[in-house]
């Protein structure tokens, strides 16, 4: 039996890279969209040893063109789009790059796939930032939306063309709502790994203080390598469907940053100088997401505390700084 074929967008990012390996654990060709840049962005998937074992097509989802041709080269029967400008806080900076390539491009990938392959399963990487100002307690597929960055614009579009391909081409198209999810491969922007890059470095003697900006904000967050688990069951539904995908627990920066701090010994209050730099122009306060249909419909539950999960990204810091 021939193996089957995935294409992932976003194959060089955190949530790339363990779908990569999940996907290729069960037996996967795995393929990826490179966009072009100038330094090798390849690190996630050396970390995780798989980097000679995926399939990368020069692409970009704001080409059409070059999605089209990597659909085609993949032959992909299932298709992950990953790729997007991530960071919220950069897209008050760069708003239309943040909504060419994580909205237009969502629409380029739908069109790469109904042109090519309308057979092939999709799968759309959807945001709890959505929901933004929330309008329920726990946020769930039902819950209305309320964007507030020009992030969440983006992904409010690319969820409904989702839905929208689904609903007029008969799309496989599935949606997945997924709150924030981290690991030691996360960017050192995102708050999670900042946090535990700095107490590695502190607790090195490499630095003495961590700037952050709203210590009060609440997040639901997750473990990466158990949320592309969530993806991939997707995919495998007879009825493409949106799932959110989440802990169902919500903890402030601060307390989680207590976590990191205490896991290596050292008082947070003696290190954590919070700056205006880093307060952003509207602020998601609050996200706790509802994960019961997942649970239900795929099977799928989070594994990961985010005890354990800070504890593994300080870890891993520490060995990167040769601690
Ligand atoms: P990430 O680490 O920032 O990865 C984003 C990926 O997109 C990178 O491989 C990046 O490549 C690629 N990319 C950027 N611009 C592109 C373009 N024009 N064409 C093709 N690819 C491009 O993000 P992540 O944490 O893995 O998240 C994966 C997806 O899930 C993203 O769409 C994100 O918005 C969404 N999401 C994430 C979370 C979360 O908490 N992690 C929660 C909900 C939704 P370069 O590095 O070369 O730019
Ligand atoms: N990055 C960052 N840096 N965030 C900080 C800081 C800081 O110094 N200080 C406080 N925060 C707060 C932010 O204001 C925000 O409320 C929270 O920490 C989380 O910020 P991020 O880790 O940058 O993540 P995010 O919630 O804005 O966005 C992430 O999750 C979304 C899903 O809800 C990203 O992964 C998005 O791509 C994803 O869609």
């Amino acid at each position: 039996m021939s193996m089957k074929s995935a294409l992932i967008t976003g194959i060089t990012g955190q949530d790339g890279a363990y779908l990569s390996r999940l996907l290729l654990q069960k037996g996967y060709e795995v393929h990826g969209v490179l966009p072009r840049r100038s330094t090798d962005t390849l690190w996630r998937l050396h970390e995780l040893g798989i980097a000679g074992d995926v399939r990368l097509h020069d692409g970009d989802l704001t080409d059409l063109s070059s999605m089209i041709r990597a659909v085609e080269a993949s032959r992909a029967v299932e298709v992950y789009n990953l790729g997007a400008q991530s960071f919220v806080g950069s897209s008050w900076q760069q708003p239309l790059l943040t909504v060419n390539v994580a909205g237009v491009g969502a629409l380029n990938a739908l069109e790469a796939v109904r042109i090519v392959n309308p057979q092939a399963r999709f799968y759309q990487a959807s945001s709890s930032e959505m929901f933004g100002l929330i309008q329920a307690q726990m946020q769930d597929e039902r819950t209305p939306f309320y964007p507030r960055s020009p992030y969440g614009l983006a992904k409010l579009m690319a969820h409904w063309a989702t839905v929208n391909y689904r609903e007029s081409f008969g799309l496989h198209a599935s949606s997945g709502i997924l709150f924030n999810h981290e690991s030691p491969l996360r960017g050192i922007e995102f708050v999670t790994r900042k946090v535990t890059d700095a107490v590695a470095r502190i607790k090195l003697g490499q630095a003495r203080e961590l700037r952050l900006g709203n210590i009060d904000a609440r997040r639901d967050w997750g473990y990466a390598g158990d949320y592309v688990e969530a993806m991939w069951l997707m995919l495998q539904q007879p009825e493409a469907d949106d799932y959110v995908v989440a802990t169902g627990r919500t903890t402030t920066v601060r307390d989680m940053c207590r976590i990191a701090f205490g896991y290596v010994g050292l008082s947070m209050d003696h290190h954590l100088v919070v700056d205006p730099a880093f307060f952003r122009p509207a602020e998601v306060d609050v996200l706790l997401g509802n994960p019961a249909k997942a649970r239900a419909k795929l099977g799928w539950a989070p594994k990961t505390s985010l005890e354990r999960l800070i504890t593994m990204m300080v870890d891993a810091d520490l060995r990167r700084l040769g601690g």
